[in-house]
C-alpha cells in the first residue's frame, strides 16, 4: 500500500487489468466519482495497446501489458478483460495476497468464489478477512434482475419468475457498440441495427444461450435459492447502453402491487416507478437527472390472470451497475471490513 486513505490507513495499491476496455475505463471514472482511495494505480491492457495513456485524477497514466509480475503487490486487482486472462492470472494474484475482483464469467459459479451484488449478499464476503483470494461479479443481466428480485422475496418469498432482457450493444464490449454503428461485422449472430436479436451468445445443447443459462444459475447462487425456477429469453436489441427486462414474478406468499412498490422504494439502490412509470435505456445512460447506477423499475402491476403474479420492468446500466460500479461497491466493502 502507498500514500493514505481518508481513513488514515495507506491507500491501496490498485491494479485494473483491461484499463482500456468499457467496464475498466469505468471503473476509473468511478473510483473518482466515489472517491475510492487509490495509493498507486496500475493501468494494465493487452500489448496491442501497451503504451497508451487513461486519465485518472488529472494525471495520465501508462498502460501496461498484463502481466503477472505487474500484479504483485497490488492490494486490489479489478479484472475487466477476458474470461481465459482472468482463469490463468487471477489464482497467482489472490495467491500473492491480492483482493481479485473478477468482472468474468469464469468463477462465477465455483464453489468457493462468492458472487456479491453488496445490497443483497455482503455476508457472502465475511471469509476475507485481510487476506487475498477471488471475489466474482455477476453478469450485467443478473445484477438488473436480482436487485428487482430481493425485496420482494423480502416481503412474500419468491416461487417462479420468468423473464425477457433486452440487452445493450456494449454488452460484448467495445467491439459491440462499434458493430452497432456499422464500424465492423460478424460479432453478433445477425445484423443489430434496426434489429432485435433473440440470441445473447452461444446455444446450449438444452437450446438456451449460455448468457440465458448464467442469468438462472447466477440467479439462484446469489438469491441463495438453488431450486428457484427462472426462466427466460435474453435478446439482443440495438441500443447502445443498459440492459432492460420484462420480468414475471410470482411470489409464495400475496403481494399487492403497492406492497411490491412499497418494498422496491424500502430497498437500496433502486429507482422505483408505479405502474405506468418507466424508465428506458435511453433517459438512463443518457442524462444527469436520473441515478445511473440505480436499477430503475417501474411499470409494477398486477397479472390479472393469477393471484400472486406481478409484472415489472427494470432497467440497469450494464456498465456501470451491472460491471464497473458493483465490483468498486464490493471493494469498498471489503475497506471498511478491514
Ligand atoms: N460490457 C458489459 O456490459 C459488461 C458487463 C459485465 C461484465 N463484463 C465483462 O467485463 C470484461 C470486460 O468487458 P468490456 O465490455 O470492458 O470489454 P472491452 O470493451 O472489449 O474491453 C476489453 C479489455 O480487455 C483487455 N484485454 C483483452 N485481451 C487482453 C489480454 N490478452 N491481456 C490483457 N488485456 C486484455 C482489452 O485491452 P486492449 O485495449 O489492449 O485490447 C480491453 O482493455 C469482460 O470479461 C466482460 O465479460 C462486461
Amino acid at each position: 500500500m502507498s500514500a493514505s486513505s481518508s481513513s488514515g490507513s495507506p491507500a491501496p495499491t490498485v491494479a485494473v487489468v483491461g484499463a482500456t476496455g468499457l467496464v475498466g475505463e469505468t471503473v476509473l471514472r468511478v473510483f473518482e466519482e466515489r472517491g475510492f482511495p487509490v495509493g498507486e494505480l496500475r493501468a494494465l491492457g493487452s500489448a496491442r495497446s501497451a503504451g497508451t495513456r487513461v486519465h485518472f485524477r488529472g494525471k495520465e497514466h501508462a498502460v501496461e501489458e498484463a502481466t503477472t509480475e505487474r500484479l504483485r503487490g497490488a492490494d486490489f486487482v479489478f479484472f475487466a478483460a477476458t474470461g481465459e486472462l482472468s482463469r490463468s492470472m487471477a489464482p497467482a494474484a489472490a495467491a500473492a495476497g491480492a483482493v481479485v475482483i473478477d468482472k468474468s464469467s469464469t468463477w462465477r459459479m465455483a464453489a468457493h468464489v462468492p458472487l456479491v451484488v453488496p445490497e443483497i449478499n455482503p455476508g457472502a464476503l465475511a471469509p476475507f478477512g485481510r487476506t487475498g483470494g477471488i471475489v466474482s461479479c455477476p453478469n450485467c443481466t443478473t445484477i438488473g434482475l436480482v436487485m428487482a428480485l430481493e425485496p420482494l422475496r423480502r416481503a412474500a418469498g419468491l416461487a417462479h419468475v420468468t423473464v425477457t432482457t433486452l440487452q445493450a450493444a456494449s454488452g460484448a464490449g467495445r467491439e459491440g457498440l462499434d458493430e452497432l454503428r456499422g464500424q465492423r461485422s460478424a460479432l453478433f449472430p445477425r445484423a443489430l441495427a434496426g434489429n432485435v436479436i433473440p440470441q445473447c451468445e452461444r446455444f446450449q445443447e438444452s437450446g438456451y444461450t449460455t448468457e440465458e443459462q448464467k442469468l438462472s444459475d447466477e440467479t439462484r447462487k446469489i438469491l441463495a435459492l438453488p431450486a428457484l425456477p427462472v426462466t427466460m429469453t435474453c435478446v439482443r436489441v440495438p441500443v447502445a447502453v443498459g440492459h432492460s427486462a420484462a420480468v414475471l414474478v410470482e411470489t409464495e406468499h400475496p403481494l399487492s402491487p403497492e406492497e411490491a412498490l412499497d418494498a422496491l422504494r424500502a430497498f437500496p439502490g433502486l429507482s422505483v416507478g408505479s405502474a405506468n412509470e418507466y424508465t428506458t435505456p435511453l433517459e438512463l445512460a443518457g442524462r444527469d437527472d436520473v441515478h445511473r447506477d440505480d436499477v430503475h423499475v417501474g411499470r409494477v402491476r398486477r397479472d390479472p390472470t393469477h393471484p400472486r403474479r406481478l409484472w415489472l420492468w427494470t432497467v440497469v446500466d450494464n456498465i456501470r451497475k451491472g460491471a464497473a460500479t458493483n465490483a468498486v461497491q464490493i471493494a469498498e466493502e471489503l475497506l471498511a471490513r478491514r
